[in-house]
């Protein structure tokens, strides 16, 4: 344990990332803290968005508002405007309620306790984590994405996410000590953002890779394991293209739902088993003489779904009756029923 900890402050000292609101390891044992105003507004930004795209804003903002005070005493609106383009109004909503929180209830000072800064509005378990990590160097367990799948490599944690996040967490806590816990935050941080990669872990350039269970075992990347996808269920039903000359029949779909509202072909219910042609048959929106057209298959995404396609020719039944050439705009799976019964002749 001693040693991962070692090599990797040893490599944030070196190849740690420069960011605007960072205090860089230097500066830290030198005795200088990041300002927790600084690092609550980035960690909130970065919630929404990467770096790159947050950089500017976090500049914005600061130039704007340099203490907190000064953003707590800020109109609503102006705030909002400022944040449009990050995304979620919701959020700068609970940053606005927490800098009036921190500026009211605790003279514009951030309290210096995970316990403290959990009490802020908005402030979840990881961002009073990083807060407490990283302005306070507390030896807090500040765990994101990118350290549960630096974990689930270094031990090759084999149980899927997110069942495993409990034991991730539990390894991550492992590695805290009170010796430069603001450093190791951040240098996990930057090393599952630059090295250990989701897709394409660059295993070369990275300080642990003598400890690392999942690259001794030959495909780090292939962690973390996920829990296979349930196998969509299949579906059943039929849909019949009535034809008036250049008319053809629709129904408007019920407001709830999939497709809901929508324009469609008249079908039956789409059910687990397949329709005998005589059930088809007996189903049908009007009297005719209904033919086969055989069947089409679509993939939504909660399952996947078998047509039958039945063609007649006549007028009748509770139908909307609509040129042919309206069935562009219907949802894909009817279009190709439609095209189906009528030899794409669309
Ligand atoms: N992602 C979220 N917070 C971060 C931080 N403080 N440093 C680097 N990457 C981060």
């Amino acid at each position: 344990m001693s040693s991962i900890r070692e090599k990797l402050l040893a490599w944030y000292d070196a190849h740690g990332r420069a960011l605007a609101w960072r205090v860089g390891p230097t500066q830290v044992a030198a005795g200088l803290r990041a300002d927790p105003y600084r690092v609550w507004l980035s960690e909130v930004m970065l919630q929404q968005t990467t770096i790159p795209h947050a950089t500017p804003y976090f500049l914005k903002f600061t130039a704007r508002w340099p203490r907190v005070g000064d953003l707590a005493a800020e109109e609503d609106g102006e705030v909002m405007a400022a944040w449009a383009g990050l995304g979620y109004y919701a959020r700068a909503r609970n940053l606005l309620a927490c800098a009036r929180a921190v500026a009211k209830d605790h003279g514009g000072v951030f309290p210096d306790t995970e316990e403290g800064l959990r009490s802020l509005p908005g402030l979840g378990p990881y961002t009073a984590a990083a807060v407490g990590a990283i302005a306070f160097d507390l030896p807090t367990n500040v765990v994101d994405g990118n350290v549960e799948r630096v974990m689930s490599r270094l031990f090759a944690v084999e149980a899927p996410m997110p069942g495993s996040k409990p034991e991730l967490k539990a390894l991550a806590a492992n590695l805290v000590t009170d010796h430069r816990p603001g450093d190791w935050a951040q240098a996990l941080m930057d090393l599952g953002a630059t090295v250990c990669k989701p897709k394409s872990p660059t295993c070369d350039a990275c300080p642990l890779a003598a400890h690392c269970k999942a690259k001794a075992l030959g495909a780090p990347e292939t962690y973390p394991r996920k829990t296979p996808k349930a196998a969509r269920p299949h579906r059943y039903g039929v849909a019949y293209v009535a034809t008036s000359g250049e008319m053809i029949g629709l129904v408007r779909r019920p407001p709830k739902g999939l497709l809901g509202g929508m324009l469609a072909l008249p079908t039956t219910d789409w059910r687990d088993r397949p329709f005998s042609e005589a059930e088809a048959e007996a189903l049908a929106p009007m009297a005719a003489d209904w033919r086969s057209m055989g069947e089409v298959e679509h993939v939504f995404t909660h399952f996947s779904l078998t047509l039958k396609v039945l063609k007649a020719e006549g007028r009748g039944g509770d139908l909307i009756w609509s040129p042919r050439r309206d069935l562009d705009g219907l949802p894909s799976v009817f279009l190709k029923a439609a095209k189906a019964a009528l030899n794409a002749l669309i």
